[in-house]
């Protein structure tokens, strides 16, 4: 039979093309039901990308889950064979809360798993083949690569505890260079990282010793060695990844479309004495890569409207990113100079991170605040050491604690909030306002509020003071992780010469 190719649908096409080049590398096809045992998913939430699962009872009364993952299911179904390797592709849909719509969703996947005796052998060519993938779904792409077991080994030796180690994972994880307190062991390894070819020398020279070298230094000996980097910012719990793990963008698309790793440690917490390897590709995805804006030869910024806005565009336009258009006096939001191929919009300080995560903007300025309350999916570049203010507690100066009751807590910063008195262990009522959070405790609708204080003038005029600091705030140059990859040049530029900036300010 043949199939006309104006006849499938692109996502059928992709996840053909795809099936074809696991085919062709030797995995067998798995076909799976829509339906797992919940009791699966109950004991592994944290493996999960959402832990919302759609559950209903079946008519012999057991609670089943619409599948919110492939993975867990496959090892599931496979029964353990430590000494042979299985090797096995699929493509099927799963059902998760995706973040950004913020409802379920139907996912279509492929992927492929890699179970049983696996050698460095096998590891790589799964990596090699989600190079491959993206070659197939984009004409190619960018695959971060990191050394997961090599940051753990480093952590271990510096005797971190578990909360160190999460700090700097999510540290990583944003490209965060504010990590002065880092192991110095680790400071080497992200100071070597960089293109796969050109940062292999480096992590030879610094780490002989790293179990993860051997299988890199086969994947730099291949094919797909160009697409691959070496990059600390790829995450994965630990609970479940050890050694290599990865994740890959194509041009136009301002998410991962694709992720995976070695997950031995799943493997054991399943009590199976495998090791294993796979990835994912998410289709659904990669219906946008062919957006227009793909080959946009512009830096698109996105600036907070204000004041901070003016002060920050003035480092840019320092820093070789002018734009003398922006401060003409008219209501215009969108500014271009092609000369220096840049592009500025002027939003509401608290959408910057929205633009960026979403890919409309490739860089942007947003508080530390947004950052926190909102967790965007960003890279978070540099402390631009401007916009300095503080999150903190405050409440009438005649506020005494009652700590038999639960705190009544007026904000605007709800998460930042209630993270803050869980880590104190102490129940509140968030009672989420919109500004003017001062009037709340005068109005007696709340014992505290949790807000910026800048000059404190707005504290002081309304009879409040300042109980406790949460934490201090500031501007920061926040990237699409996507655009991080695609127009690097001209972000390591920028993030250069801004950092030469804040450091003569300094
Ligand atoms: C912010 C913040 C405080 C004020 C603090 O409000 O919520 O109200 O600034 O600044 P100060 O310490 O210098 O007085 P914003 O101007 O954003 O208005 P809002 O009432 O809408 O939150």
């Amino acid at each position: 039979m043949n199939i006309r190719d104006d006849i499938l649908q692109r996502g059928e096409s992709l996840a053909f093309s795809l099936r074809t080049l696991y085919h062709g590398a030797g995995y067998q096809p798995y076909r799976m039901s829509k339906f797992e045992e919940y009791d699966l998913y109950a004991g592994n939430k944290d493996f999960l990308v959402s832990d919302n699962v759609i559950t209903f009872t079946d008519t012999n009364g057991k609670l089943m889950a619409l599948k919110p993952d492939v993975t867990l299911s496959l090892i599931r179904s496979f029964r353990d064979a430590p000494d042979t390797v299985r090797k096995v592709y699929y493509n099927e849909n799963v059902y998760r809360v995706s973040k950004r719509a913020d409802s379920f969703r139907e996912i279509p996947q492929a992927g492929l798993e890699c179970f049983g005796a696996v050698t460095e052998a096998d590891v790589c060519e799964v990596v090699e083949l989600a190079a491959e993938s993206l070659r197939q779904v984009a004409g190619g792409g960018v695959l971060d690569v990191s050394p997961l077991g090599l940051i753990e080994r480093i952590f271990e030796e510096a005797g971190l505890s578990a909360s160190e180690r999460a700090r700097l994972y999510a540290l990583l994880g944003e490209k965060n260079p504010d990590i002065p307190d880092a192991p110095e062991k680790l400071k080497t390894l992200l100071s070597v990282c960089g293109a796969l070819p050109e940062a292999l020398p480096r992590l030879r020279a610094s780490f002989p010793e790293a179990e993860e070298l051997p299988a890199l230094e086969r994947l730099a000996g291949g094919a797909a060695a160009p697409m691959q980097r070496l990059d600390l910012s790829v995450v994965g719990d630990t609970n479940y990844y050890n050694g290599l793990v990865f994740k890959g963008f194509v041009r136009g698309v301002p998410d991962a479309v694709l992720s995976g790793g070695q997950y031995d440690n799943l493997m054991r917490k399943l009590r199976r004495r495998s090791r294993a390897v796979g990835f994912a590709v998410y289709l659904d995805l990669l219906d946008r890569a062919e957006e227009p804006r793909a080959d946009d030869p512009c830096l698109n910024v996105a600036l907070p409207k204000g004041r901070l806005g003016e002060k920050v565009y003035d480092m840019l336009a320092r820093a070789g990113f002018e734009c003398p258009a922006l401060l003409e006096p008219n209501r215009k939001l969108i500014f271009e100079n092609p000369e220096k191929k840049v592009r500025y919009f002027w939003v509401k300080p608290s959408d910057v991170a929205i633009y960026v995560e979403r890919g409309a903007a490739d860089v942007g300025v947003a508080g530390k605040d947004i950052l926190l309350e909102y967790e965007p999916d960003v890279y978070e570049l540099l402390d631009l050491g401007t916009g300095k203010c503080r999150m903190a507690v405050a409440a009438p100066k005649t506020y005494r604690d009652d700590p038999s009751r639960t705190l009544r807590v007026a904000t605007k910063f709800s998460r930042i909030a209630q993270d803050f008195y869980r880590s104190r262990g102490r129940d509140i009522d968030v009672i989420h306002l919109n500004g003017s959070i001062e009037i709340a405790p005068i109005l007696g609708l709340s014992d505290v509020i949790v807000d910026i204080v800048e000059t404190g003038t707005t504290l002081r005029e309304n009879d409040l003071a300042v109980v406790e600091e949460i934490v201090p705030i500031s501007a920061r140059l926040i990237a699409n992780k996507s655009s991080a990859k695609f127009k690097r040049g001209q972000i390591e530029k920028l993030t250069a010469g801004l950092t030469a900036i804040v450091e003569e300010k300094a």
